[in-house]
């Protein structure tokens, strides 16, 4: 069977990347790399120096494919990335993408997967997109400041500014009411993730019944 993982390799420095980073990488036989460079030289890839390391640290010998991801968002991009990405499965079964930082902040991975979705269903079912470590969760722990503490919130936006908002609530207390909570978009429930107890519910549950619990809002 085909396997597509989406690697997430967090902010730049290789010991940032995820145990589960590093066992998809072992598992891949191909790794397919943004650039910037039109001429798809990994020169100008801060990806291909993190992968490199990484390789390097654990003797790992993967082909690598670079593909062209220009900083302007254009949808035929999108499309030509997926497309790049599903021929490495001509010659490999197992591939990866990866993405600076984490995958869900500001990155081109779920753009790439609804074009993988719509041209190869079966490949988009099976695929993996493996989370990781922020810029702004290594830019707190470099001066040791959080980012939100009992009643406070994060936000993060464009330089440009935004009024869509993906909102996560959490630290609810068991019992608590969830009526006051307004779906703007789509709300999903997250319970105990990771245990043998996670549940995922795709709509916000009354009331908490785990601490362990998230609501997300998702405008997407
Ligand atoms: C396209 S977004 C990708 C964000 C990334 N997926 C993440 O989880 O942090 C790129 C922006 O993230 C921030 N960023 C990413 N890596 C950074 C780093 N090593 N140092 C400072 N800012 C960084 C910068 O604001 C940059 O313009």
């Amino acid at each position: 069977m085909k396997k597509l993982y989406l690697i997430s390799l967090g902010p730049g420095d290789p010991e940032l990347i995820t145990l589960k980073a590093l066992k998809a990488f072992q598992k891949s036989e191909a790794i397919c790399i943004p650039t910037k460079s039109k001429e798809k030289s990994f020169e100008k890839s801060t990806a291909y120096k993190i992968v490199k390391e990484i390789l390097k640290e654990f003797d790992l010998q993967k082909t690598l494919y670079p593909i062209y991801v220009p900083m302007k968002f254009n949808p035929k991009d999108w499309e030509r990335e997926a497309q790049e990405i599903l021929e490495c499965f001509e010659k490999h079964d197992t591939v990866s993408f990866v993405t600076l930082g984490d995958a869900a902040i500001y990155s081109t991975v779920y753009y790439i997967l609804d074009f993988i979705k719509e041209k190869n269903p079966s490949i988009y079912e099976n695929s993996e997109v493996i989370p990781g470590i922020t810029s702004f969760s290594l830019a707190s722990a470099k001066i040791k400041k959080p980012l939100c503490l009992g009643d406070s919130s994060l936000e993060i936006a464009p330089f440009y500014g935004t009024s869509k908002k993906t909102k996560v609530y959490m630290r609810g207390e068991r019992g608590a009411c969830t009526s006051h909570i307004k779906e703007n978009g789509k709300i999903y429930t997250f319970e105990r993730l990771t245990s043998k107890d996670e549940k995922i519910y795709p709509k916000k549950v009354d009331s908490i019944k785990h601490y362990m619990t998230l609501l997300i809002d998702f405008i997407f």
